[in-house]
């Protein structure tokens, strides 16, 4: 079984791609690492985000095993990361490493933006995570300010609208809900109910 997450970012698909896994014993890939690792790759090399060609190389250099996601979580890999993303050569760099993933004997769980659209259009359940560009804001405020960084609502709130306009605007495997995504909107759910709501959409859709 195949199940595909996406949706924009600080929606809380992450959260619910990891209990899904641990829930069906799944192997699971959080795709945002791979841009995340591209975009910290730049700027620690300084490479020039109009540079296809040397981001693409190091996309294709890239080790699945290595990825250290607290190393990767800062607001500013993100913003790096979609910058990365919207580059057609980077994203065609990634693309066989998280199809071999998802094919994987018994399945697998990936969440990112393209997930349901372009890495596995074939997957048995998709879900489409969102939640109010507000709400996405407060988790992520919280999240980043717990950690130490310097940030205040307000700007966290203008990056991830940014980010929504970069990542759903861009011509290459946009952020968009696939047409047999479910989508799970949990701007008014907590943990617990969004969980129990994903769990009956995979229900609904496989009986598991
Ligand atoms: O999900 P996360 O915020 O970690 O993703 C970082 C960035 O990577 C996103 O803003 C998006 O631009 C990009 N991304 C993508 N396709 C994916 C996963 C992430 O374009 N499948």
């Amino acid at each position: 079984m195949i199940i595909a997450i996406d949706g924009p970012a600080a929606s809380g698909k992450g959260t619910i791609a990891r209990a899904l896994a641990a829930h069906f014993g799944l192997p699971h890939l959080d795709t945002g690492l791979l841009y995340r690792a591209v975009g910290a790759k730049a700027l620690a090399d300084h490479v020039d985000f109009e540079d296809e060609a040397a981001l693409a190389a190091r996309a294709g250099a890239l080790d699945l095993a290595a990825l250290d996601p607290e190393a990767l979580k800062s607001g500013a890999v993100g913003e790096a990361a979609s910058r990365v993303a919207a580059l057609p050569q980077v994203r065609a760099t990634l693309l066989t490493v998280q199809q071999d993933f998802a094919r994987q004997p018994g399945g697998a769980v990936l969440d990112g933006r393209d997930i349901g659209t372009v890495i596995a259009p074939h997957a048995e359940v998709k879900i489409f995570v969102t939640a109010s560009p507000e709400a996405r804001a407060e988790r992520r405020y919280r999240e980043l300010a717990g950690r130490g960084e310097p940030v205040t609502y307000d700007q966290v709130l203008a990056d991830i609208l940014r980010r929504d306009a970069r990542d759903s605007g861009r011509a290459s495997a946009p952020l968009i809900r696939a047409g047999d995504a479910v989508v799970l909107d949990n701007t008014a759910l907590d943990r617990n109910a969004s969980l129990t709501r994903a769990l009956e959409i995979v229900a609904a859709r496989t009986g598991r």
